[in-house]
């Protein structure tokens, strides 16, 4: 139930911080171990190239986990549109591993590659919300996001579960495999940090409520703009606002700009861009010149070591890699006030189904 919340969609964002908790305390140690059945590391070990295949939200979750897996074990990954992959299978490496992020673990597009890596006889892990569904079931290998039941059609709180747990894994396999950059990694600790700067986060609905009604009030079109792991959750904040609120949004990467997208930038449209990547801060600063000189209305959410006097958020430091799990709540916060705003059904949006069973 909803309990004292106007709308599913709410109550699940202001679970996140309890959520981040609980799988610290499900998936770590008290000394911060990560408990992971070590078949399932020895198979991970043993692959040369990770397939990360998903749709939609769980998509743009991978994208987050083939840098996690990238950094931390070494080993290189690929993703993949569930609805593609079927459809057109890439050549693939000698040892690949197959590892599906699926919340609901019933769409049909991800299950249809999952049947195909089965008759290959290739590795297969799923990484799901719901224990017992047929994904869970049909792959070799399962792990749960302990997310609690997800109920509004918007994924919210299963996108920050998928990127812990993926975190989890990589730092075990990375430790596994003796990666110094696993070892070092204090996961327990950026939990934690993710957790309080998500709750510093919700608990400002009032503010949200205001950047909302001020940058995205009257528009029909908004756009989301970062580098790296910041254009990775722009994909993600982008599918947020436009599924709910029915604006048309884009996230693009910020170099693509002058490669096109610029044209689209006429006075007063919204753009929205997350700059936490210190590597890439000052070439995305060029961009929101870029976008300020023909007259968009800018909202910069940045991080600590990135921020600068106009910026409207400055989040706290994590590693970068883990900077979705804030910047996706700021994502998902900012689509569900204008989505308010525009007198929308938050929960059941248009068209759209909680669970994809047809391919
Ligand atoms: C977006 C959304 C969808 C799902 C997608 C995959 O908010 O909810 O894009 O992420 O349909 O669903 P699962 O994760 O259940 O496989």
């Amino acid at each position: 139930s909803k309990g004292a919340y106007p709308t599913f969609m709410l109550k699940e964002i202001d679970e996140q911080p309890a959520v981040m908790r609980r799988i610290s305390q499900e998936y770590l140690t008290t000394s911060g171990q990560p408990q992971i059945e070590p078949k399932l590391l020895q198979t991970l070990a043993q692959a040369d190239r990770l397939y990360f295949v998903a749709a939609g939200t769980s998509y743009h979750a991978s994208l987050v986990g083939k840098r996690l897996f990238e950094k931390y074990t070494q080993i290189p990954a690929e993703v993949g549109v569930a609805s593609e992959f079927g459809y057109h299978w890439p050549i693939l490496s000698q040892q690949p591993v197959f590892i599906f992020l699926s919340q609901s673990g019933e769409t049909a597009d991800s299950r249809q590659v999952l049947i195909e890596a089965k008759r290959r006889h290739l590795p297969t892990l799923v990484i799901t919300n719901v224990a017992n569904s047929t994904l869970a079931r049909e792959s070799d290998y399962s792990l749960v996001l302990h997310a609690g039941p997800e109920i509004a059609v918007a994924s919210t709180k299963a996108y920050t579960a998928q990127i812990a747990v993926e975190a989890v894994l990589a730092k075990a396999l990375g430790e596994y495999l003796a990666i110094p950059a696993a070892l070092a990694w204090d996961l327990q600790m950026q939990l934690s940090l993710a957790a309080n700067g998500m709750a510093t986060l919700v608990d400002d609905k009032q503010g949200w409520a205001d950047l909302a009604a001020n940058f995205l009030g009257a528009s029909q079109d908004a756009f989301y703009l970062g580098r790296g792991i910041d254009y990775d959750v722009s994909l993600e904040a982008a599918l947020k606002l436009k599924e709910i609120s029915y604006v048309h949004t884009e996230g693009f990467a910020a170099g693509e700009l002058k490669h096109g997208t610029i044209a689209l930038i006429e006075q007063d449209v919204p753009v929205i861009t997350f700059i936490t990547e210190r590597t890439t801060a000052s070439h995305t600063r060029g961009n929101v010149q870029e976008v300020l000189a023909r007259g968009a209305q800018v909202l910069v959410i940045a991080s600590e070591a990135c921020q600068q006097a106009t910026d409207q958020i400055v989040l706290p430091e994590l590693t970068p890699e883990l900077m979705p799990l804030l910047t996706g709540v700021c994502g998902q916060l900012l689509a569900y006030y204008a989505t308010l705003q525009r007198g929308l059904n938050v929960d059941q949006p248009r068209n759209l189904a909680k669970s994809v069973t047809v391919e």
